[in-house]
C-alpha cells in the first residue's frame, strides 16, 4: 500500500508485532458497511464519478458474499482488515478500487469501524440485560410471598421474600442496561470524514455518511475523531459494573446451593458433578460467571492504559484497543446468557427458605416495634427490652415466638398476648408495606412495574 516511498520488504517481526487482521477481522461487517456509506457520498458530491461508484458498490457487494460464505480471503500481508478489504477489491474490480480511499484514511476508517462495533455491543448487551430482568421477574413474581432470610453482614437479620430479593437484581440489571444505552447516546456520532487528523480538502458530505450509518451527526473535532476511545472505555466501564452484579448473584447462587444453606436446587442442565467425588453437584457456571469480572474489569483496565498519556492524534498504540474490548463482551454476553439461563433453571426450597427465616431471632425488630407502637417506649428502650428476651430465649433454646408470656412480662409489665401477632416471618413481612419494601403486595406492584418495563 505504501511502495512508492518503500523499497525494501518489513523485517519479519516488523510484520509480526503490526498484524492486526488475526483480531480485527471482526470488524469486516463494520468496515464494508463504513465504504459502502462512503462510495455512495463521493459520488453524491462528484467527487468520484457514479459508474465508479457502481464498480465499487459491486464490489463490496461481492466481498460481503464471501465473508457470509467464509470464503473471503484474510491475509497477514494486508496487516489489517481495513487494507485486506481494499486488496480484495482491486482483485475483483481492478484499479477503480483505488478510488474508494480518496478523502478517507485508516485513522478515520477504524474509530469508525470500532465506534460501530461497540455501538452494537452496547445494544446487545442492553437487550440481554432486559432478558435477564424478565427471567428475574418472571421468577420473581411465581415467588413474591415465599419466605427467606434477609442478611447483613451475612448474618440472619429480617425476614424478607425471595421475590423481593430477585427483584433487588432487576433493579440493578436495569441500570446496567441504562448506562449501556447512555453510552451509546454519548458515542453516536460519526468519526467518518476526518481523514488521516485534519480533515478533507474534498468537498464530502459529513452529514450523509453520519445518517448513512445510522449516527446522529457527525463527529466536531478531526483531531478528537481519529483520537477519541473513551466511548469504548465507557462502555467498558459499564460492562464492567454489570459484571460485578452479575457476580454477585453468582455467588448468592452459590451459597445457595450448598446443602448448608440448601435454598435451592439447580437441575443437571446447569450443574457438573466430580469425576471422584459422586455425591457433587456443582455450581460451575455461577462460578465462572462470579469470575468473569476479572477478564472483563481488566479489559477496561487494559485500554486505561493504553489511552493513558498518548498524544494527539493517531498513534498505533490504539490498534491495541480491540482485543480487550471484544474479550470483555464476549465474556459479558455469555455471562448474561448463562445467568438467565440459570434464573430459569432455578428452584427455590421453599420449606427449607421459610424455616431459615425465622430463625437467628430474625423478627426481634418486630418486637422492638412493637413496643414502641403499643407500649409508647421510646425506640432506644425498645431495643434494650428486645435485646434481653433474645438473651432470654437463647438460655432457654427457643425461638422469640415461644418465649412463654411470663418470661416476657417480666422484662416488661405491659406486654400482652397480641405481641405473638408479629413474632412469625409471615407477619413481620407482611408488615413492611412501606414503599420498595417486603411486603408481598409491595412486591407485587414492582414486578408489575418492571413488567410494563420489559414488555
Ligand atoms: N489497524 C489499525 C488500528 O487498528 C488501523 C489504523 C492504522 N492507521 C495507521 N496510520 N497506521 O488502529
Amino acid at each position: 500500500m505504501w511502495g512508492g516511498r518503500f523499497s525494501a520488504s518489513p523485517n519479519a517481526l516488523m510484520q509480526a508485532i503490526n498484524v492486526s487482521i488475526s483480531f480485527d477481522k471482526r470488524l469486516a461487517t463494520q468496515d464494508i458497511a463504513g465504504s459502502q456509506a462512503h462510495a455512495a457520498m463521493l459520488a453524491k458530491t462528484g467527487v468520484i464519478s457514479s459508474e465508479d461508484e457502481a464498480q465499487i458498490q459491486h464490489g463490496l457487494s461481492l466481498i460481503l458474499a464471501e465473508m457470509e460464505a467464509g470464503t473471503f480471503p484474510f491475509r497477514d500481508e494486508f496487516e489489517d482488515i481495513h487494507m485486506n478489504v481494499e486488496a480484495r477489491l482491486r482483485e475483483l474490480i481492478g484499479h477503480t478500487a483505488g478510488r474508494l480511499h480518496t478523502a478517507r484514511s485508516r485513522n478515520d476508517q477504524v474509530a469508525l469501524d470500532f465506534r460501530l462495533w461497540v455501538r452494537e455491543a452496547c445494544d446487545r448487551s442492553a437487550a440481554q440485560l432486559a432478558d435477564l430482568q424478565r427471567a428475574l421477574t418472571a421468577k420473581a413474581e411465581r415467588h413474591a410471598a415465599v419466605l427467606m432470610p434477609g442478611f447483613t453482614h451475612l448474618q440472619p437479620a429480617q425476614p424478607v421474600t425471595f421475590g423481593h430479593h430477585l427483584m433487588a437484581y432487576v433493579e440493578m440489571f436495569g441500570r446496567d442496561a441504562a448506562r449501556f444505552r447512555d453510552a451509546r447516546a454519548r458515542m453516536n456520532e460519526c468519526p467518518l470524514g476526518a481523514a488521516a487528523l485534519a480533515g478533507s480538502p474534498f468537498p464530502i458530505d459529513r452529514e450523509m455518511t453520519a445518517k448513512a450509518l445510522g449516527f446522529d451527526r457527525p463527529t466536531a473535532n478531526s483531531l478528537d475523531s481519529v483520537s477519541a476511545r473513551d466511548f469504548a472505555l465507557e462502555a467498558l466501564s459499564a460492562a464492567s459494573i454489570a459484571a460485578t452484579h452479575l457476580s454477585r448473584l453468582a455467588e448468592e447462587i452459590v451459597l445457595w446451593m450448598t446443602p448448608q444453606f440448601g435454598f435451592i436446587t439447580l437441575s443437571d442442565a446447569f450443574t457438573t458433578g466430580s469425576s471422584i467425588m459422586p455425591q457433587k453437584k456443582n455450581p460451575d457456571a455461577a462460578e465462572l460467571i462470579r469470575a468473569k469480572v476479572g477478564r472483563i474489569l481488566g479489559s477496561l483496565t487494559s485500554l486505561t492504559v493504553v489511552m493513558k498519556g498518548l498524544p494527539l492524534a493517531y498513534s498505533k498504540d490504539m490498534q491495541e484497543d480491540k482485543v480487550p474490548t471484544f474479550e470483555a463482551f464476549d465474556a459479558l454476553e455469555l455471562s448474561l446468557l448463562a445467568m438467565t439461563g440459570m434464573i430459569a433453571d432455578l428452584e427455590p426450597n421453599t420449606a427449607r427458605m421459610a424455616a431459615a427465616a425465622g430463625a437467628g431471632f430474625s423478627t426481634a425488630t418486630d418486637l422492638a416495634d412493637w413496643l414502641v407502637r403499643t407500649l409508647d417506649l421510646p425506640f432506644r428502650d425498645a431495643h434494650h427490652v428486645t435485646g434481653a428476651a433474645v438473651k432470654r430465649a437463647e438460655q432457654l433454646g427457643v425461638d422469640l415466638a415461644d418465649l412463654p408470656l411470663a418470661e416476657l412480662q417480666a422484662l416488661n409489665q405491659g406486654i400482652n398476648a397480641d405481641v405473638f401477632s408479629v413474632l412469625t416471618p409471615a407477619a413481620s413481612s407482611a408488615s413492611r408495606v412501606s414503599y420498595g419494601g417486603t411486603a408481598p403486595d409491595q412486591v407485587r406492584a414492582q414486578i408489575k412495574r418492571w413488567k410494563d418495563i420489559l414488555r
